[in-house]
């Protein structure tokens, strides 16, 4: 069987930068005027009003001080809590192909290798700009790929799910050398007027290009990957191709981002950390082999409680680093940025772990050795 290995990764994240403070003084003024013009049906029971929001409380309840952002403008606009994008033409390329090729340039320039020698693109990631076609096959076009290429969803989980993939595609010998690349623009995604949600997101994209074990130095060693699911309503968004057909009855209806942040937190907490044990088992990786775990930036106290699980020692910023602080959560591309951004004082033989976990429930694993 034909091993993998990570030849490269490379990320990339808007110079535009949100802070908590700004954030939250957008939405309290949008949560003000909002009780203000509804003051009538709020008094008389008839709707609910919008609660204030607290940077303090964003910062202790996630760990997150700021984001990067496609477009800020439009976010902090209360009459428009959206980045603003401007339409193109059909024959221009996507803006979400456009993001995702700044990190994939970077991706194949480290590795020096030509997009013409790429047999294979996945685009994982939460969501696409368009049903069809696949994103994937736009970048594959553009970087000048003669392979396939195809679109993978699963949420903040995407990105491993696309490295499970790409490692099982290279294993059987349908490929040699595998681009996954996961743009992450969360902030059209997000509802910032939704208190428990509004500050979560940031926007980022990142790739790995993995590649059939040809005895050429450097990269990692694929040692193994890990997928599973576990069905929940609890962290949804509901926007699709249906909605016209299926909700437009209903006025309530509303197709952005929705969750349940505790339930959200308990579950993956304890679904996730197995899924991770369960590879590291299959692969005889007792939890003092692994010198550090890269994962998924969701909430800070979270990547505490899962990092100990998996480590089965406390948690620190050298064995499972953080970055939520400055990107906030990033969906699938954070494990990626997380890796590039925490690996490079690992010495040759030393192995990590990447573990992500969302909605879904999917959670994706990948224990990996430096070579
Ligand atoms: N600003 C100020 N106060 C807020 C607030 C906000 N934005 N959101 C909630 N609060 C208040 C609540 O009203 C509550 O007040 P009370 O105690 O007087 O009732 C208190 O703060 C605690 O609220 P709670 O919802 O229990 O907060 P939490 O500690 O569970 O943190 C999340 C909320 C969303 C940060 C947390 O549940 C979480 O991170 N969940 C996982 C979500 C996630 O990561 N999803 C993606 C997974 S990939």
């Amino acid at each position: 069987m034909q091993t993998s290995i990570i030849r490269s990764t490379g990320y990339w994240v808007p110079p535009n930068v949100i802070s908590n403070e700004e954030l939250v003084e957008s939405y309290n003024r949008y949560a003000t005027r909002f009780n203000s013009d509804n003051a009538a049906a709020i008094t008389a029971g008839e709707l609910a009003d919008v609660p204030l929001s607290s940077a303090e409380f964003v910062k202790n309840a996630s760990g997150i001080e700021r984001r990067h952002v496609i477009e800020k403008s439009g976010i902090l606009d209360i009459d428009h809590l959206r980045p603003h994008i401007t339409p193109r033409p059909f024959d221009e390329v996507s803006f979400h192909a456009e993001f995702a090729l700044k990190s994939v340039k970077i991706a194949l320039e480290k590795a020096g290798i030509d997009g013409s020698d790429v047999d294979g693109v996945i685009v994982a990631s939460s969501a696409q700009q368009r049903n069809f076609p696949g994103i994937a096959c736009e970048i594959q076009s553009l970087i000048g790929s003669q392979g396939w290429s195809f679109d993978l969803t699963m949420a903040c989980a995407s990105a491993l799910y696309g490295l499970n993939i790409a490692n099982a595609m290279i294993a059987s010998g349908q490929a040699k050398r595998i681009l996954v690349c996961s743009p992450e623009i969360m902030t059209c995604i997000n509802v910032h007027s939704r208190r428990d949600v509004h500050f979560i997101f940031g926007d980022a994209s990142s790739a790995i290009l993995v590649e059939a074990e040809d005895g050429q130095a450097g990269g990692w060693d694929v040692l193994g990957t890990h997928t599973k699911n576990k069905f929940s309503n609890n962290l949804r968004s509901d926007f699709g191709f249906l909605n016209d057909a299926e909700r437009s009855v209903e006025p309530d209806f509303s197709p952005g981002l929705d969750q349940d942040g505790q339930k959200v937190f308990k579950d993956v907490v304890s679904f996730s950390p197995t899924v991770a044990r369960e590879l590291m088992d299959r692969l005889k990786i007792a939890p003092e082999d692994v010198r550090r775990t890269w994962l998924h930036q969701a909430n800070i106290r979270m990547v505490e409680m899962i990092a100990k699980r998996i480590l089965g020692r406390d948690r620190t910023p050298e064995n499972a680093p953080g970055i939520l602080h400055e990107y906030g959560n990033t969906s699938s591309s954070s494990v990626v940025m997380n890796f590039e951004m925490h690996s490079d004082d690992m010495a040759a033989g030393e192995t990590g772990l990447m573990c992500a976990f969302g909605a879904g429930y999917g959670v994706g694993a990948a224990a990996i050795r430096k070579r």
